[in-house]
């Protein structure tokens, strides 16, 4: 090969390279403009890379605000990766996060720094190669990137990989920025979410009767929940859409909400929105789960529908909800409401309240939490006379505030 052409070929490998390049950069852009998942769009541009230049895998390590440590953010691996944190100097990415330069082995076996794949990833990788390069951002090492392959790798593939990186690092920058803008969402709603249940304890004690009804509920149906043996989640689920079950009344009119006597008509019809406007002020939470909306929607249907409940009239297994929340929120409601006193009557007497339970076993109420219910009925009665003797000032819901602190990203898959 004359100089010339020794010239035109490595001009063909530069353009073959800036092609190469551009294209990542164009998915990059892609993905960014539709940024509903930035770390997704990433993953996919990290497929794209592995594959143009032969990698086996790729990883993203990037920084944990609170501790300091690198973690996998984003992976190619097809396995999934294992949740494992490298501080300063810890392993090879510990290394690089500190040094800020890049590490290249070609013998991963007896390199006594590579300490994450061989055991603990499960993928299991079997390659023999592995490049570790720093992502800095003005002056600052804001992770690590690392490229694995049964290859050789070369100080000249190190330096494509370096350049690749240059493109995908404002990228990165996006990805943190997105991830706390994210986290300032959370918070935020967080805070709505504590507002609302101050909010659904106050709503109740704006009539004397009424006054600690949802605090008491919830106490009900997480005790049904305890003695039903729900899993965790469910019984999680159930506390928020008790809690919160009423908070559609905001939206009823405050001359209704305090009427001390029974409602007319025309007011009963305007009360019956409750549950759908309480379903419309917690849709548009996003960190609040599906069921815990429908939970509130539905806490007044019938569990055998016939047109007895509203908002729909539809039965339990006719609606799209989960039917135990449900079926747990509206006994827990239906129970304090029969132990209570109304304008209209006294409270029915605990042995009242049991034949009523009995007596709308499969119409009114789901028959498996009436017979929980039934079968553990002097541990019920027992927490209800406790409940009723409590001046509603004095029922305690910051229990329930406090596990609201749930993150519900978690506890919703
Ligand atoms: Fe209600
Ligand atoms: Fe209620």
């Amino acid at each position: 090969m004359d100089k010339k052409d020794k010239r035109i070929r490595e001009l063909e490998l530069l353009l073959a390279e800036k092609e190469n390049l551009g294209n990542i950069v164009d998915v990059l852009l892609t993905k960014l403009s539709q940024a509903s998942d930035p770390d997704q769009g990433l993953g996919e541009a990290f497929d794209m890379i592995t594959q143009t230049y032969g990698w086996d895998r790729m990883d993203y390590f990037g920084l944990d605000g609170d501790s300091g440590k690198l973690f996998i953010k984003v992976s190619t691996a097809k396995n999934g990766t294992v949740d494992q944190r490298f501080g300063m100097n810890e392993g090879i990415v510990g290394k690089v996060l500190a040094r800020g330069e890049h590490y290249l082995t070609n013998d991963v076996a007896n390199d006594p720094n590579f300490l994450f794949y061989r055991q603990q990833d499960k993928s299991n990788f079997q390659g023999k190669s592995y490049l570790a390069v720093p992502i800095n951002l003005m002056g600052r090492t804001i992770g690590v990137i690392t490229f694995l392959a049964s290859r050789e790798i070369s100080e000249a593939d190190a330096r494509v990989a370096e350049d690749t990186l240059r493109f995908v690092t404002p990228y990165l920058q996006l990805v943190d920025s997105h991830n706390k803008l994210k986290n300032v969402i959370e918070y935020n709603e967080q805070l709505s979410i504590d507002n609302l249940t101050h909010q659904a304890v106050l709503l109740d004690t704006m009539n004397p009767y009424t006054a600690g009804h949802s605090v008491r509920v919830t106490d009900y149906a997480n005790h049904i929940a305890i003695l039903m043996g729900l899993d965790p989640k469910t019984s999680e689920h159930i506390q928020l859409a008790s809690i919160w079950h009423d908070i559609g009344k905001r939206r009823v009119s405050s001359e209704i909400i305090k009427k001390p006597g029974t409602l007319s008509a025309g007011q009963i019809d305007e009360m019956k929105f409750h549950p759908i406007f309480g379903y419309e002020i917690i849709e548009p939470m996003l960190t609040v789960p599906e069921p815990v909306k429908k939970g509130v929607k539905y806490h007044h249907e019938w569990y055998g529908g016939s047109n007895k409940g509203y908002p729909t009239g539809k039965s339990h297994s006719e609606l799209d909800h989960n039917p135990m929340i449900t079926g747990v929120v509206s006994l827990a409601d239906a129970w304090d409401a029969m132990n209570s006193e109304r304008p209209y009557r006294k409270p029915i007497a605990i042995e009242g309240a049991l034949t009523e339970l009995r007596k709308n076993r499969g119409t009114q109420f789901n028959p498996e939490v009436v017979d929980a219910f039934m079968d553990n009925s002097a541990e019920m009665i027992l927490l209800t006379k406790r409940l009723m003797r409590t001046n509603p000032d004095n029922l305690n819901f910051t229990n329930y505030i406090t596990r609201l602190q749930t993150p519900f990203h978690k506890a919703q898959d």
